[in-house]
């Protein structure tokens, strides 16, 4: 790749190639627990590159908006939360959640200035535990994505946050690389241990995942992504099958033997050389079990120890991600305890990482293809003013699946009823949609 391209994949600030694609998509922003209440301390956002403050005022609006006040640029996180909008506490300013400026209490009172001042603002919205936000130039934002996980009651979903210091491509293009799982997140024997993902009990295909470390590729593209198949062998009349669904900007759907829970991550740059990272684990069909929600919140393996009170993983570069050699000796491959340290570590070597000294392999397939997809969405709304995938919301309820397929089917059309699931009959009766 030549330093042009991994420019254009990899920076998304305003006005960038990437960055307009971004902005053409409700993205994830906060979790919902964070603005929690109408009238609670407002929260600092940095997106895409832009500094902002989000606030859900008592009156009932939410909204995202320049985090500087347009008087003299006073932080406007220190601000006071009030009815109708959020008020600098430096003169007073007050801006509601369209960014509009409706009181400057030390202008004279018939003063019509503050009708000409109005803030960057952005449209939030609530979904399946999260806050979205849309940051593009549409007045009408499209639909939101209807991701199943977000549909489904509470119980059946696991949500967490973490920021990671890397660009969102480097974190994405794991979530991509079924090849990896076969080493990094893989046990040194065939017991179940802590810190290795595979082999688990209740799943019976993973004995095909340890015995081969070279899937062969097979990819197709969506209306809304890329649908990455990796195929190993099973028995001798069938394939081991791990198909991933892709979905623009920045959405991985983690395959998973059918009737288990599922994981989708979501890799949102912050800027260029930061992401937030959200991990959802969740069952279409039911709660998550007792023994589910330990491994998302105490088991440390699926999901990562944070530092308290932060969103920042306990095993980090400045310790080496907490490596226990003993560990990688004698039971893991990696010597690291979670899978998303494993990852962030093994892909956090630099900010933004230098494609031109990669050399990629036929089992880097899936990411080439992915990066092809992302260029042309980019160019084809760059070229041509809008791609389909945003308004497609329906689309996005999709589902990855490991499965195991007789050698002679195609894997899409063979995996079909899995990788669409339910009745999606279901998602034109959501209410918020
Ligand atoms: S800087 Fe905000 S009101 Fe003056
Ligand atoms: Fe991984």
């Amino acid at each position: 790749m030549d330093e042009h391209t991994n420019d254009a994949l990899t920076k998304t600030g305003p006005g960038t190639l990437m960055g307009n694609l971004f902005r053409s998509f409700w993205l994830p922003v906060l979790l919902e627990s964070e603005l929690a209440i109408p009238g609670c301390p407002p929260v600092q956002v940095r997106l895409l590159g832009e500094d902002l403050v989000a606030f859900w005022e008592p009156g009932g609006e939410m909204g995202l908006i320049d985090a500087l006040c347009a008087h003299r640029s006073a932080p406007l996180f220190l601000g006071r939360c009030e009815e109708g909008g959020l008020r600098c506490i430096y003169h007073g300013w007050k801006f509601a959640a369209n960014g509009q400026c409706i009181d400057q209490p030390n202008e004279p009172p018939d003063s019509r200035f503050k009708e000409h001042v109005r803030l960057r603002a952005y449209p939030l919205a609530r979904r399946g535990g999260v806050i979205w936000t849309y940051m593009g130039p549409d007045a009408v934002p499209p639909p939101l994505p209807d991701f199943d996980w977000a549909l489904v009651p509470e119980s059946h979903r696991f949500i967490a946050k973490y920021i990671v210091d890397a660009n969102y491509l480097q974190n994405m293009e794991g979530d991509i690389d079924s090849s990896h799982g076969s080493f990094l997140h893989s046990a040194l024997g065939s017991d179940v241990i802590e810190g290795a993902h595979l082999n688990r009990k209740g799943y019976k295909y993973e004995k095909y995942l340890m015995k081969s470390g070279n899937p062969k590729f097979f990819c197709k593209d969506t209306n809304t992504g890329v649908l990455i198949g990796a195929r190993r062998p099973a028995e001798d009349d069938s394939w081991y099958w791990r198909i991933t669904q892709w979905l623009l900007p920045a959405f991985s759907l983690i395959p998973e033997e059918p009737h288990h829970a599922i994981i989708c991550n979501m890799r949102i740059p912050i800027d260029d050389e930061h992401n937030v990272f959200f991990r959802i684990r969740w069952h279409p069909e039911r709660p998550l079990s007792e023994f589910e929600l330990y491994q998302c919140r105490e088991g440390g393996v699926l999901f990562s120890e944070t530092e308290p009170g932060t969103f920042r993983l306990k095993a980090n570069k400045q310790n080496d991600y907490l490596i226990d050699r003993t560990v990688q000796n004698l039971y893991t491959y990696s010597g690291i305890k979670s899978i998303p340290a494993q990852d962030v570590a093994v892909q956090g070597a630099m900010p933004i990482i230098d494609r031109t000294r990669e050399h990629l392999g036929s089992s880097d397939l899936g990411i080439v293809t992915v990066r092809k997809r992302l260029l042309a969405a980019a160019t084809a709304l760059r070229d041509h003013g809008s791609i389909s995938a945003p308004s497609l919301s329906g689309e996005f309820r999709v589902f990855p699946v490991a499965t195991v397929l007789k050698r002679e089917m195609e894997f899409s059309e063979g995996a079909d009823e899995s990788l669409h699931g339910r009745d999606l009959s279901l998602v034109s009766k959501n209410p918020d949609s």
